[in-house]
């Protein structure tokens, strides 16, 4: 034990990490040990548990499940913004919907994911955008699907609330067409939110939906992967891109690895699906 907590043995760490990587893909490397530290003490004390061996024992107990996502929602970094890398939601507005929903009044669906949407200031930032561009969506087949691995920000997402301190980069005139204030800053109007869909998705695990994207937002998540679960990410969102479709990532990741040949560069950290196949992957 130290002022700051119980300590955290090598093999401690060495199995958290491991079930870490299982579960999300994200990749604890020694120089994380501290924050992993900081914050699962938070969460002994919340279980009133007196150090990590005690934890341990929960995590290969019949608590165990539930646990490793508690831990999963205590180690994601889940900071973001609204119009975070505006450049992404300008070239969305300007060149990548128009003609979209052009289709989209015509008959087409059209399907945006926000595919680590955190607490939903990008999935909202989306929303606003297409609403900006597609005044009349509500009477058009479009959605935008918004998931996390993280329940917490899932479930924070689909509240729609949030503070005037977070509302900061939206335009005024934005606020004012798609929120409305309430004591705790504002709250995304029922219009915005009646074509949102909010759910749990581990991007390494099983996608229950079988339709394509025309839009995929997947940024500052691939950065906590290591590389061969980044390949495989990039691939599958190569599947489930129609062609022509826009792939956003992180400014500090890079599309790399067999999935490059089926995306063409746009702009920075923005990529369109063409029309080579998927390589397989064995
Ligand atoms: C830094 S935030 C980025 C939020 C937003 N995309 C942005 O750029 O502002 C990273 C998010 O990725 C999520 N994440 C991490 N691993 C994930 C996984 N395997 N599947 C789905 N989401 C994951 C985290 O929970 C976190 O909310």
């Amino acid at each position: 034990m130290t002022s700051a907590g119980p300590l955290l043995s090598d093999v401690q760490f060495r199995k958290i990490a491991g079930l870490v990587y299982e579960d999300s893909g994200i990749i604890l490397t020694e120089a994380k040990r501290s924050l992993l530290m900081a914050r699962l003490n938070r969460r002994l004390r919340a279980l009133s548990l007196p150090d990590y061996g005690a934890y341990c024992q929960r995590l290969d107990g019949t608590e165990g499940p539930a646990e490793r996502r508690h831990l999963l929602s205590a180690i994601t970094t889940n900071v973001t913004a609204f119009f975070r890398e505006n450049h992404h939601f300008q070239s969305l507005a300007r060149d990548i919907l128009p003609p979209m929903v052009e289709q989209a009044r015509r008959g087409r669906k059209l399907r945006l994911w926000s595919a680590a949407c955190s607490s939903g200031e990008e999935a909202y930032s989306i929303a606003v955008t297409l609403l900006d561009v597609f005044t009349d969506a509500a009477s058009h087949d479009a959605l935008i699907l918004a998931t996390d691995i993280d329940p917490e920000m899932v479930d924070r997402a689909e509240r729609g609330l949030f503070s005037e301190e977070a509302m900061k980069p939206v335009d005024p005139a934005q606020v004012k067409r798609h929120f409305q204030p309430v004591p705790a800053g504002y709250e995304a109007n029922a219009d915005m939110r009646g074509m949102m869909r909010f759910a749990e998705l581990n991007l390494h695990g099983d996608w229950p939906f079988s339709g394509r994207f025309d839009v995929i937002f997947c940024r500052n998540a691939a950065i906590y992967f290591d590389s061969p679960a980044r390949r495989r990410l990039w691939l599958r969102f190569a599947a489930a891109l129609e062609p022509g479709g826009s792939l956003y990532i992180g400014h500090s990741e890079r599309l790399d690895g067999p999935a490059s040949a089926c995306f063409d560069v746009v702009g920075t950290t923005h990529y369109r699906r063409n029309l080579h196949p998927v390589p397989t992957t064995s």
